[in-house]
């Protein structure tokens, strides 16, 4: 399929989507968000890939929602189309892993967009923030919501009351990126982490996701007991049985998400 503001590459099980409106800075217009709710199922459908890696370019992940655009909207329109609400739902759907691998600017749904991937491997010149504040509105799909989880409460607030940018340095002391590497190494950092998740049973990662996002949704006990019985259900595929007779057998299992 080919898109205008998106570079949709897949080789050896790893779909690559680029962000790319490089005039704005990757700011997401409703045909960005369109294209990659349109680019995420493709992949999702596409048994030929295992994990999505999402990117922008080097001076810009993403800078938000694209400001020229929703500048004059009603709130009679943002309620009626759901402003966003539906692209967010549409990436949150999909079940396979994505990695954001972010350079540069992060900013308001850039930021949140990053956030909405399963995990973030930076930049050293990443720059991250919620400044929705200096345009006098709040964050709309996640900020103040998982910018909170991530790095706490203090942090969230100082982030989005001043609307201050967060470097990479600072946002993985903080627990938002879970690895940062010179710009020049991001997509091979990237890359290599995907790489690394193909080669595991794809039906395991998804319960992996679907375990650790439970996380962020439930109490304790319920997360707890629903790990367990996942844990319990994984005993009737054959990927754990493979994977379990590779290590006794001291050899590399073979998968077949099944
Ligand atoms: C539309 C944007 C944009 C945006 C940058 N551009 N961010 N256009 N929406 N969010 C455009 C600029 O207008 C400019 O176009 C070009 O990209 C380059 O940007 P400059 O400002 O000239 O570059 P620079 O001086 O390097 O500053 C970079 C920047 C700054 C720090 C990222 O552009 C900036 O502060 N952008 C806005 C960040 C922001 O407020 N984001 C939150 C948006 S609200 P021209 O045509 O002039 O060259 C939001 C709500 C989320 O995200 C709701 C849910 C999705």
């Amino acid at each position: 399929m080919a898109y205008e503001t998106l570079i949709v590459d897949i080789e050896d099980h790893i779909a690559l989507i680029k962000l790319n409106r490089p005039d704005a800075m990757n700011a997401l217009n409703s045909q960005l968000l369109g294209e990659l709710s349109k680019a995420l199922k493709a992949v999702e459908q596409n048994d030929k890939v295992r994990v999505i890696v999402l990117t922008g370019s080097d001076k810009a992940f993403a800078a938000g929602a694209d400001i020229k655009e929703m500048s004059t909207k009603t709130f009679v329109e943002a309620f009626t189309d759901n402003l966003f609400g539906d692209e967010a739902d549409q990436i949150l759907k999909c079940r396979k892993p994505i990695i954001a691998a972010v350079a540069g600017y992060a900013l308001g749904g850039g930021c949140e967009l990053a956030m909405m991937c399963d995990f973030i491997i930076a930049a050293d010149t990443a720059k991250f923030g919620q400044p929705e504040i200096n345009l006098g509105t709040v964050a709309g799909i996640g900020g103040t919501q998982r910018l909170t989880r991530f790095v706490g409460k203090s942090k969230s607030m100082d982030m989005h009351l001043t609307g201050r940018f967060m470097t990479a340095e600072e946002a993985e002391r903080s627990g938002l990126v879970s690895r940062v590497v010179p710009a020049k190494k991001l997509m091979d950092e990237a890359m290599g982490a995907a790489a690394k998740i193909a080669e595991k049973s794809a039906l395991t990662a998804m319960a992996v996701k679907e375990a650790v996002n439970r996380s962020y949704e439930t109490t304790l006990r319920e997360g707890l007991l629903f790990e367990r019985r996942l844990f319990h259900a994984l005993f009737a595929t054959e990927d754990q049985k493979e994977g379990m007779a590779a290590f006794l057998e001291k050899r590399e299992a073979q998968f077949r998400d099944k």
